[in-house]
């Protein structure tokens, strides 16, 4: 009788300690699986050798690659910050910031990076012997500039080198960098559970892996941003967040980012992406994610989360052959991704040429050559001028004002009214200073 009430009790406090645990630490990381493939890392890159590539492609194409080591993650490795283009051509570009890496399991988008960096590099070996060896090459680096953060969370990597755990998502200390920005941060669509997948950190921000993220869109206003994925066949546009999906809110730009969704989805030759608002998607939400925040904080127009690559078929819980291909397919899968990358290029570079034709670009242009100067390159790649940047940026408001300055300069010029001219250009440095402290909003990010 004693005894038994005594076990009832262990198994009573048992159930309670477990309990306990489960709520404050959070059991939903998904371990280390009996994989069925793992990496053969003669094929896929592993850290060593994703920092000796890109080291050897940034020393041979120095003419058209700066790179930074500036941004670090929390272990001290190089997130590579790399910038392509050709800086000797001062045109106005169409800015894209691309991002790989944010999740540790996903190997697959940094190999479809290499695939894109050698097809472009390989592209300007010889540039001119009468004309360029490749004219896509040439087409790309005197018509974009390309920012790349090559690996977001190397730590992620470095733990999965280490522990064999290829269903590793986080980073070296478990934080989901996609949970860790400052758009509705801490929402439900994430876990404040050390110890979960979506585990979101302790506050928005917190790991230094997201600083490189704050200072470029702080500094340089892209025109579209792309956070590559993999685990599945899908093109994301915001928002993703648990508020967004209650108040069906739609990001600035949906109609023109939904035409590059569908022109990218239609590249492949295998089927199309599935595309769409995230939250009309997925069945939960995601709070805190790099595209929310450049679509919604940054206002980069276009903001896509691209999901390169699925398992057709995938069971079980082995990892890493759900999130990536099997070495012996790796080649051909990032070559049939490849064409992604044509598409999204094309459809920025018809739609950038569109805007500039606005009356407001003739004002415009001519500042923001002045920013793709390599002399400054340190000015450029980290902060910028921020007059010039706030007159790119081009918002509505922006585009309203240009249109009616410049009307009322047709204007002057035609009456010769030399004084109106001098009290309009006062209110323009007025209006333009006004506009750039609220951009300097953004900056103390
Ligand atoms: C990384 O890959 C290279 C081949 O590219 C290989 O020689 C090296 O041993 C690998 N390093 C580790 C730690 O697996
Ligand atoms: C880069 O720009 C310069 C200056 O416009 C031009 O002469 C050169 O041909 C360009 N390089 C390539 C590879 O197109
Ligand atoms: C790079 O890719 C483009 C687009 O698919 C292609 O036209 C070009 O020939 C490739 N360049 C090289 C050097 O393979
Ligand atoms: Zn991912």
């Amino acid at each position: 009788m004693n005894s038994d009430i005594k076990y009832l009790q262990v198994i009573f406090l048992g159930t309670v300690i477990v309990l306990f645990f489960q709520e404050n630490v959070g059991l939903d990381q998904v371990g280390a699986q009996k994989e069925i493939y793992e990496p053969d890392y003669s094929v896929y890159h592993n850290l060593t050798s994703i920092v000796s590539d890109l080291t050897e492609i940034i020393n041979k194409y120095r003419n058209f690659i700066i790179a930074s080591h500036e941004f670090k993650s929390k272990n001290g490795h190089t997130q590579f910050l790399i910038r392509l283009s050709n800086f000797t051509r001062e045109r106005t570009k169409v800015k894209i910031l691309l991002a790989y890496g944010e999740h540790a399991r996903e190997f697959f988008p940094i190999e479809s990076m290499f695939y894109f960096l050698k097809n472009l590099t390989k592209g300007l070996d010889k540039p001119f012997e009468g004309r360029p060896s490749n004219t896509f090459s040439s087409w790309v680096v005197n018509n974009f500039d390309l920012y790349i953060i090559a690996i977001t969370n190397p730590d992620g990597r470095s733990y999965i080198e280490r522990t064999k755990n290829y269903c590793w998502r986080g980073t070296g200390a478990g934080i989901d960098l996609n949970r860790n920005f400052d758009w509705n941060y801490g929402g439900i669509g994430s876990s404040k559970y050390r110890g979960d997948e979506e585990y979101r950190g302790p506050k928005a921000f917190s790991e230094p892996e997201t600083l490189v993220f704050r200072r470029l869109a702080a500094s340089v206003s892209f025109d579209a941003f792309l956070s590559f994925h993999s685990g599945i066949r899908h093109i994301y546009i915001p928002f993703s967040d648990t508020k967004s999906k209650q108040q069906h809110r739609l990001p600035k730009n949906n109609d023109d980012m939904f035409k590059l969704a569908k022109q990218m989805s239609n590249s492949s030759t295998l089927r199309p992406f599935k595309y769409g608002l995230v939250y009309q998607m997925i069945d939960y939400t995601a709070d805190g994610t790099s595209i929310d925040y450049m679509a919604g904080v940054a206002e980069v127009p276009f903001s896509l989360a691209i999901e390169m690559w699925e398992h057709e078929h995938h069971t079980g819980r082995s990892c890493f052959d759900e999130f990536n291909p099997k070495s012996e397919h790796l080649q051909d899968e990032v070559a049939l991704v490849h064409p992604l990358y044509v598409e999204l290029l094309s459809y920025l570079f018809t739609w950038k040429k569109k805007k500039l034709m606005t009356v407001s670009s003739l004002l415009r242009v001519k500042k923001d050559d002045r920013t793709l100067n390599q002399s400054d390159h340190h000015d450029v790649l980290y902060s910028s001028h921020p007059s010039s940047e706030v007159m790119y940026s081009a918002s509505f408001e922006s585009l309203v004002v240009c249109i009616f300055f410049s009307l009322v300069a047709v204007v002057c010029v035609v009456l010769g009214a030399r004084q109106i001219c001098q009290l309009m250009r006062k209110k323009r440095i007025i209006s333009l200073k006004s506009l750039s402290s609220t951009f300097s909003l953004y900056k103390s990010l």
